[in-house]
């Protein structure tokens, strides 16, 4: 078999065998493919696309081409969520205290920012100190002593993903469904939780902007979750606008604590407590969605997820103090505002652009061995729908760098649309796929 010649399948629209995905799969995770010949595939791909049939046989190639791990030394039905990428999007580090909290084991495997989307593990590494490489044996006995660890994708958890995942996003190769699908369902797959939620981001700051598309992203990942034995959901949320008011590192892990002490967006909240039911269902933990968001509540009513956010944050090694002193996070050096340049509403707002902005301004990757600069970033203002007066700031950047303050200026006034029109609102929540139904 010949890369070359899998390659040109791909490019006149054929449909690769099980073998032959395999072939890809492995002479790619083991050298023998180089990037260029990878990326002239995933392009194919993100052109022609892949059938169900592929999309698993990717997965599972790509699921065990390293270690699965055994989970079976955690007491308890063990929880995960995973989304689809977008921008402000710091659920993660609210509701998987708020979950621990209520003594449901939560074994979470996280990703690094992807295009112009964030990552968890670029974020907890705000704290110092924070590690996400855990062994084995150290990510089970936290969950077992405190039940919370989140774990980074170790060299040998589903290789084949770290690497794709790597040059995906540096090839512009990120937004199709089987990649997408394949890439989070491998994950899954082999860290071995037996319920994963999935948040299907869908909108202008999504890589699936459509509500077709996203549902059937969602069809897809549901499907393969549910072959493989686990229990999976994945709920459709808004990503039209970012998530919350903060984008970048420090400045969603400050969110995300106040979130936690009660002082939190509403709509992140919403997503949280949306997500964190289904974990709660799942684990059997909760029976109706009412009992779940009640109880999740109350763990920040108690603080006990505040607390829970500390504690697991010393047992990986990271400091806990700017958990309940959030002025001891790095600041930026320079803090500017962005004024509207005139009267009217928010009414369309380019999501992937504000996430490129803080990616300019240091916050993202534009190569793979870029160095991410944990202060930048973005506070917004001004979403959606809200009235602006000319002179009247719509987001502050938060920039080390002046060169790029000014590229990042520009970039964030072309994504936002200031006209007469009050734009209709999104939903937050758009529905719930299930292996048995579509919620709407
Ligand atoms: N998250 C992943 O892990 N992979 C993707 O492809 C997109 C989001």
């Amino acid at each position: 078999m010949q890369m070359y010649d899998l390659i040109n399948k791909k490019k006149n629209r054929g449909a690769l065998s099980k073998e032959e995905i395999e072939f890809i799969v492995k002479g790619y995770t083991s050298g023998e493919i180089p990037d260029y010949q990878m990326s002239a595939f995933l392009m194919a791909v993100c052109l022609n696309g892949m059938n169900y049939e592929e999309t698993l046989n990717l997965t599972v190639a790509m699921a065990s081409s390293g270690d699965v791990l055994d989970l079976s030394a955690i007491h308890g039905t063990k929880v995960d969520k995973h989304s689809t990428g977008g921008v402000g999007d710091k659920t993660s580090l609210v509701l998987s205290p708020m979950v621990a909290a209520l003594g449901v084991p939560v074994a979470k495997m996280s990703g690094r920012g992807l295009g112009h989307t964030g990552g968890t593990i670029d974020k907890l590494e705000s704290f110092p100190g924070f590690s996400t490489s855990l062994t084995g044996g150290k990510f089970i006995s936290n969950v077992n002593r405190i039940k919370l660890a989140i774990a980074g994708q170790t060299a040998n958890l589903a290789p084949a993903d770290k690497k794709i995942y790597a040059l995906r996003d540096v090839t512009a190769t990120v937004d199709n469904i089987s990649l997408i699908a394949s890439s989070i369902m491998s994950k899954k797959l082999a860290s071995g939780s037996d319920v994963i939620v999935l948040d299907v981001k869908t909108g202008s700051g999504a890589f699936m902007k459509s509500y077709e598309d996203s549902l059937a992203l969602a069809g897809e990942m549901v499907r393969i979750g549910t072959m493989a034995g686990k229990t999976t959901y994945a709920v459709i949320t808004d990503m039209n606008q970012p998530l919350g008011r903060a984008v970048g590192n420090n400045l969603e892990v400050i969110e995300a604590i106040n979130t936690l002490d009660g002082r939190g967006p509403s709509d992140l909240l919403e997503v949280s407590l949306t997500l964190a039911s289904y974990m709660l269902i799942g684990a059997g933990r909760a029976e109706s969605m009412a009992e779940a968001r009640q109880l999740l509540e109350g763990t920040i009513k108690d603080k006990s997820a505040l607390n829970k956010l500390a504690e697991f944050v010393s047992a990986q090694g990271g400091d806990s103090s700017p958990v309940y002193d959030t002025g001891l996070f790095k600041k930026a050096d320079i803090i500017e505002d962005v004024p509207s340049l005139s009267d009217g509403y928010v009414s369309y707002i380019h999501t992937d652009e504000i996430g490129m902005v803080s990616l300019i301004l240091g916050g993202g990757r534009q190569t793979k061995d870029s160095i991410i600069d944990l202060s930048v970033g973005i506070q917004i203002h001004k979403k959606l729908g809200d009235a602006v007066k000319k002179g009247e700031p719509i987001a502050t950047l938060h920039a080390n760098d002046s060169g790029k303050l000014k590229e990042a200026r520009q970039r964030l006034y072309n994504a936002y649309l200031i006209s007469n029109e009050k734009p209709a609102q999104h939903p937050i929540i758009y529905g719930v796929v299930t292996d048995k139904d579509v919620l709407a």
